[in-house]
């Protein structure tokens, strides 16, 4: 009977001896842990204030907006700033941050009678929400952030230091609302960690529709590189997006893959990387034009950049194919081009290039790239690299090996075959067939030329980016080497 109660009591007094650890050490540092806590951890648009909000907001912050061309920009380096400060503050506190997310609704239906009503008060005048009523119009959830002493675990930063920080809505003595529950039936936590945390040597950041499918699948080819899988890397587009920290779990998940992909690639080719470690790529084409992708990518600090550049008058016209020309059989020419699988034929198209002219809008601000190559070209200075994919076509092998120079590797081998995939050669449209109108686009894109100038200048570079596709269209074959069932096809 006795031995049966000892047996039982184990477990449980070394989890009081561990909390207890956790709570002391809590209460020793109490002020400097709050202190940093309750930093926002992931991003939420601009767009639903005015312009007013954020110009007072950034200039209460000492930021100079009027010299901010964009607001979203400042509040997305505002916002990443904060969590970074928050989460380096809270390690030289000999802390971990976590984020903690509260689950709204299941905390209502588990409150008795009285407290359901004193809780949605409570919430409404805390968070400053008008007319909280029921249930349904509460938020789903509620998002705190926390710094801990390091040797708290998600259990114990959950039960024993969370409540505290639920008073402002939860009354004195949260633990009583949830009645026979605990804070673990209604709270989900995750630890964060810095960016950097990530296992990532380089980047494939851009432009899309200028040859990254191409450039990604022949580095592949290099023995010391190994690329997590054979698509475009959702982390910072999908995955963390919002995210203005990582959580421990997609740092783990995310480093875990990629070790998968560099066992799997030395199991097929039957190589040892002749370099240990490899370098580990990511690729994502619609990475340059987001800020908050930018601030992510800077925070990795090895991690290095390429960016391929292309004709802006064969890109737009690239697009424009894709998204709005008029095929007479659009399922063959998806087939052909690629083109986007979601276009389904209802949508709005046009018969001649020249509505890229005469239909802008909106259009034209969304596929720009000079002023995010700008961009990126300050901010990750010596560790990005610029290229055009005239380069690719013309002479791949000296540009792949500058490439891999450039990543601090030794060439390609002799035998290396480097080919082009989702290439459309000949005519797409009937855009080259109209002189006029490529001069038109020409001028209309004038920015975009000097901007790659003056970067493939800087980077050393003759090329003459001016040449667009429609000089050349004549002189060679042909050629289509589409996305079959997802798959670049090369050529
Ligand atoms: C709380 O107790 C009630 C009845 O005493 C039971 O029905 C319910 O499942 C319990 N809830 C939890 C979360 O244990
Ligand atoms: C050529 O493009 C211009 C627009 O720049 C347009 O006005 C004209 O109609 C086009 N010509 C043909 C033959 O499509
Ligand atoms: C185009 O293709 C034909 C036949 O396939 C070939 O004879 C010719 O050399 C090609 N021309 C060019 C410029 O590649």
């Amino acid at each position: 009977m006795y031995g049966a109660f000892l047996a039982l009591c184990a477990v449980p007094a070394l989890r009081v001896a561990a909390d207890e650890t956790c709570s002391v050490e809590y209460e020793q540092g109490k002020r400097g842990f709050k202190a940093i806590s309750l930093n926002p951890l992931l991003y939420t648009p601009i767009s639903h204030r005015p312009d007013w909000h954020w110009k007072q907001l950034l200039r209460s912050r000492g930021i100079d907006a009027d010299k901010v061309s964009q607001y979203e920009e400042a509040w997305v380096g505002l916002l990443f700033a904060e969590a970074e400060e928050a989460i380096t503050g809270c390690s030289i506190q000999g802390g971990r941050y976590w984020d903690l997310v509260l689950d709204l609704r299941k905390l209502y239906d588990l409150a008795r009678g009285s407290a359901k009503s004193s809780l949605v008060q409570r919430l409404a005048s805390a968070f400053r929400i008008s007319a909280i009523y029921a249930r349904e119009s509460l938020p789903e959830n509620l998002r705190l952030s926390v710094c801990t002493p390091a040797v708290c675990d998600a259990d114990q930063v959950i039960r024993t230091i969370y409540p505290e920080f639920t008073r402002v809505f939860m009354g004195a003595r949260p633990e009583r609302m949830l009645g026979n529950a605990t804070f673990r039936d209604v709270v989900d936590g995750d630890e964060v960690l810095r960016w950097d945390a990530f296992d990532i040597d380089f980047a494939i950041v851009g432009v899309d529709r200028c040859g990254t499918t191409s450039l990604r699948k022949n580095l592949e080819m290099h023995p010391d590189i190994v690329f997590k899988s054979d698509r475009e890397d959702l982390l910072l587009s999908h995955t963390a997006a919002r995210r203005l920290l990582p959580t421990r779990a997609q740092v783990d998940q995310h480093n875990a893959e990629w070790h998968a992909a560099k066992a799997a690639k030395w199991k097929r080719t039957g190589h040892e990387p002749r370099r240990a470690p490899p370098l580990v790529g990511m690729a994502n084409p619609l990475l340059f034009p987001s800020a908050l992708a930018r601030d992510k990518m800077a925070a990795m600090p090895r991690l290095k950049l390429i960016v391929v550049l292309c004709d802006p008058v064969g890109r737009f016209e690239k697009l424009f194919m894709l998204r709005h020309y008029c095929h007479d059989d659009l399922r063959a020419a998806q087939k052909r081009f690629m083109a986007h699988a979601d276009r389904d034929g209802t949508e709005v198209c046009y018969r001649s290039t020249s509505a890229i002219v005469t239909e802008r809008k909106g259009y034209w601000q969304m596929i720009s790239m000079a002023p995010h190559l700008a961009t990126l070209a300050q901010r990750f200075s010596g560790r990005i690299f610029f290229l055009h994919q005239d380069e690719l076509r013309d002479m791949p092998r000296s540009t792949f090996d500058s490439l891999v120079g450039f990543l601090g590797l030794p060439p390609f081998p002799e035998d290396a075959n480097f080919r082009r995939y989702n290439s459309v050669g000949g005519h797409r449209t009937d855009l080259c067939s109209n002189a006029s109108l490529v001069s038109a686009l020409k001028e209309l894109l004038e920015h975009e030329y000097v901007m790659q100038e003056q970067l493939l200048r800087i980077w050393g570079k003759s090329v003459h980016v001016r040449t667009t596709r429609c000089d050349w269209i004549d002189k060679v074959n042909t050629t289509y080497c589409p996305n079959e069932n997802g798959q670049p096809v090369a050529c």
